[in-house]
């Protein structure tokens, strides 16, 4: 073939004075012999990707968009390696509980282009449906957390059966994604004296609540999580599209108010948490 990638047949290659790259293959190379010397030009823009940067530099060539894209998430990827220190930082920690549903990927590609972290509070009756959601949560650097197998109050129920909700939860995590969890939320909130004895974790409530349950309003539930501020654990659910529709606009104002989006083992990191101790904030 005379388009076979060997030096030989791209032997006559110009760059010319208006930028593109022009490829000339010889009479009979590509084509009949009646269609004589075939010449293609390529707009060098189109192909900064692959050129070397001494090129790009001489010609004075634009680099594509799709090259800013990467240059773009390489700086994300930086930035995400900057370790957020809470105790000289205002931190906010963004949950959400029920998950994961067919919501909860929207929800993803949110906090990724915002390059925000987030805990995930799930169920593991919903995680058996979705394994792969749980392993996107954990590739793109989430903590994945335990609500319970499938959100019964706990503080109503017998010890096997707290155990059991908490257990099989933590089972089904470590099988399908390999991934050991170290905090506890009781649906509703609600805990007994038994639940803190015999759950293996702390127990993490929040302190501010959209009630994105009741409301299903983006604009109402944008107001509420707004009002997070420095060591707030704001509670949401990705269960409801008017939730994930109000996130952006949550990102936006928290951003405003200096804070910075950590996960709940970031906002604790210096502390060393004891099982059944609950936190609904972080102090100081
Ligand atoms: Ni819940």
């Amino acid at each position: 073939m005379g388009t076979e990638a060997i030096p030989e047949n791209f032997n006559s290659l110009i760059i010319s004075d208006d930028k593109e790259l022009i490829i000339v293959f010889d009479k009979y190379q590509v084509g009949a012999g009646s269609d004589g010397v075939i010449k293609i030009n390529i707009p060098l823009e189109e192909i900064s990707e692959i050129i070397s940067p001494e090129i790009i530099r001489i010609f004075d060539i634009n680099v594509s968009s799709k090259t800013e894209e990467l240059v773009e998430n390489n700086k994300d990827e930086i930035t995400a390696e900057l370790h957020i220190d809470c105790s000289k930082e205002s931190c906010v920690a963004l949950t959400f509980d029920d998950g994961p549903s067919v919501y909860t990927n929207k929800l993803l590609d949110i906090l990724k282009e915002y390059n925000v972290k987030a805990t995930f509070f799930i169920l593991g009756r919903s995680a058996k449906i979705q394994p792969d959601t749980i392993r996107r949560i954990i590739a793109e650097g989430h903590v994945v957390a335990n609500h319970s197998w499938d959100h019964k109050d706990l503080s109503k129920l017998p010890v096997e059966a707290i155990k059991q909700q908490v257990n099989d939860t933590d089972n089904l995590i470590k099988k399908i994604a390999n991934y050991e969890i170290n905090i506890f939320r009781p649906p509703y909130g609600a805990y007994s004296k038994l639940v803190q004895d015999n759950v293996d974790k702390p127990i993490i409530l929040w302190n501010i609540d959209p009630e994105d349950w009741k409301d299903k309003d983006a604009v109402l539930v944008t107001e509420r999580m707004s009002e997070a501020t420095a060591g707030s654990i704001v509670l949401a659910h990705d269960i409801y599209p008017s939730t994930i529709e109000a996130i952006p606009q949550v990102i936006e104002n928290l951003k405003q108010k200096g804070l910075k989006f950590v996960t709940i083992n970031e906002m604790f990191e210096a502390k060393k948490l004891k099982k059944g101790e609950v936190l609904r904030f972080r102090k100081g």
